[in-house]
């Protein structure tokens, strides 16, 4: 991840600002506060199930998961169903079985559909996607600094229109600060309590945003948490190796220290 950071802040210093800009830098990415952000930072189960309600209601009319298992919302880090819960879920959605020549409701076992009616990219990858290269010049410093990322500009991306409207060659564009070029073609999807949450959560467009990017970063990195994981305990084992090398080198070397001053 580091090198990842790194390798990119260096291509975008290359690069110069048209590098940040392709990689989509150019709007105003707002810092919201994950609970994932940081080495020890982790998913947070009630953001990820209402992020998922988000999803469901809101956005799944456009846009698809398709890379996404419906299994994945019982495993470990994620929204915490249980397999009747995930069941149910899955049969709220029709996909199409080869075997059958048919639709029939979704399993377990299925993949979320994809949805390309809309002409909306599909969002299973996204909050990766668009990762970018937030901070002065594009060099990607806020990332590693702020914890800033796709997960941010998601959730700016929702509560960054101005409300101004524009048609173009029969499409209509909205203006928004986030978005690369500052117009998206993407209606507003979110206003303030157009969801409700079961456990009475605030529902202002704001927190909307945030759960549903949330969710979209889970999406994206389901094993994030395993991987922070795994990465604390290389350094920690490195940690005590060394001080184990450095006691044993130091021990060695004792008998022969300072005889020659001696
Ligand atoms: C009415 C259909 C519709 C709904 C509902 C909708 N979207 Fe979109 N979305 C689109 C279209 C169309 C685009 C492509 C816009 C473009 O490239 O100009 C898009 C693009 C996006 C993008 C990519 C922006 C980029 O950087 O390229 C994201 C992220 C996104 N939508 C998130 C969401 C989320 C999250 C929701 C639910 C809260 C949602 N959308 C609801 C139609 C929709």
């Amino acid at each position: 991840m580091l090198k990842k950071i790194t390798l990119s802040a260096i291509t975008a210093l290359v690069l110069g600002t048209s590098g940040a800009m392709a990689a989509g830098g150019a709007g105003h990415i707002e810092d919201f506060q994950f609970s994932f952000e940081g080495p020890f930072g982790t998913y947070d189960q009630n953001q990820l199930q209402r992020g998922l309600k988000v999803f469901t209601e809101v956005c799944s009319a456009c846009h698809g998961l398709k890379f996404v298992p419906f299994r994945s919302l019982s495993e470990a880090g994620g929204p915490g169903f249980t397999e009747d819960q995930v069941r149910a879920y899955a049969s709220q959605f029709d996909v199409y079985d080869k075997e059958l020549d048919d639709t029939r409701p979704a399993k377990p076992a299925d993949k979320f559909p994809a949805n390309t009616g809309a002409g909306a990219p599909d969002l299973s990858l996204m909050a990766k996607a668009r990762a970018g290269f937030h901070g002065p010049y594009g060099s990607g410093i806020n990332q590693l600094v702020k914890g800033m990322g796709g997960a941010e500009y998601i959730a700016s991306l929702l509560s960054g229109y101005t409300g101004k409207e524009k048609e173009e060659a029969g499409v209509t564009l909205y203006e928004n600060t986030a978005f690369p070029g500052g117009w998206i073609s993407m209606a507003p999807p979110l206003s303030d309590e157009l969801v409700e949450f079961d456990d009475g959560h605030d529902n202002s467009l704001h927190h909307m945003a945030q759960d549903v990017s949330a969710f979209l970063m889970w999406t994206a990195e389901p094993k994030m948490m395993g991987r922070k994981h795994t990465g604390f305990l290389a350094v920690f084992f490195l940690v005590v190796l060394t001080s184990l090398l450095y006691l044993t080198n130091k021990k060695l070397w004792a008998p022969h220290k300072g005889k020659k001053q001696a």
